[in-house]
């Protein structure tokens, strides 16, 4: 993959204005090394509520709070200069209103410095979006497969299975467009749906198990790279890090019970002798 030759960082604009001409690159990210890793290659860089399960070890994301979205958004700060930086606004801090939308949005983007919140889509919150991006907020809306919503909806199911279903995820994405939502990312959901969505609607779509015909795709790092042992069928594997980690351990915990690590040029030598 090319390395990006822009060193400021990429704006809502320049993202827009990628639709259609070159396919907007999204990964997830939670740590400033990693941020670093990713930045030169992405446009765009999300601080995912998945940190609760991919970092943290919960069951869903919906034990998220704002407090380690901020602390997760705050380390990717650090390591990423160029791309876009979105943080998720995690279940609880934005669905009762649009004023606790905005006050979550604000303490987010305050606090981390990051240019964009992401929210899933669902009743109400085309009209917080709508009062975000009147107050400056940029958003990105969340449709399809909503994680956050995964005890009502039955769980991590494909959308857009039945019409009726089809129907009910495509107002949800008009509704988040004519919000204002600069992106949209659709997450898996049938491809013609897809399709669909990305034709009607005025923001560009960033597929995540949606269809190579979205504007962009995201994935979330820690599959892509292989650090677990099951992944969703969407996820392509670029790497095999669960194995490299574990190679690598089970080299250092046998060198370290055998007394060959650390060896002579691990150690530090004394000046006085
Ligand atoms: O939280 C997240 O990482 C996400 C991606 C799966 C798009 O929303």
């Amino acid at each position: 993959m090319s390395q990006h030759p822009k060193t400021s960082r990429i704006t809502v604009a320049e993202i827009r204005a990628l639709k259609g001409k070159e396919k907007i690159v999204c990964l997830t990210a939670y740590s400033a090394p990693i941020a670093a890793l990713l930045d030169p290659f992405v446009d765009l860089i999300l601080v995912g509520d998945t940190l609760g399960m991919v970092v943290h070890g919960l069951p869903t994301t919906v034990g998220v709070t704002l407090d380690m979205m901020i602390m997760h958004g705050r380390a990717v700060m650090r390591g990423a200069m160029r791309a876009m930086v979105v943080v998720d606004l995690p279940f609880g801090s934005y669905e009762g209103d649009p004023r606790q939308a905005h006050e979550s949005a604000v303490r987010i983007m305050r606090e981390t410095g990051c240019t964009a919140v992401k929210v899933e889509a669902g009743g109400g919150v085309p009209e917080a979006i709508d009062f975000l991006v009147r107050r400056g907020i940029p958003v990105v809306g969340h449709v399809g497969l909503r994680p956050q919503a995964a005890n009502l909806d039955g769980g991590y199911k494909t959308k857009g299975r039945s019409a009726a279903e089809e129907e009910r995820v495509l107002a949800e994405a008009r509704a988040v467009d004519q919000a204002g939502a600069f992106a949209i990312v659709v997450e898996s959901v049938t491809a013609d749906l897809a399709d669909r969505i990305t034709q009607e609607v005025g923001a560009p779509t960033i597929g995540i198990g949606a269809s190579p015909n979205c504007h962009g795709q995201i994935l979330v790092l820690d599959d892509m790279v292989g650090l677990f042992d099951r992944t969703p069928k969407f996820v392509r594997r670029y790497g095999a890090m669960r194995d490299l980690i574990t190679q690598a351990v089970q080299a250092y915990s046998a060198d370290v019970r055998a007394g060959t690590f650390p060896g002579p040029a691990e150690v530090y030598a004394s000046k006085a002798r």
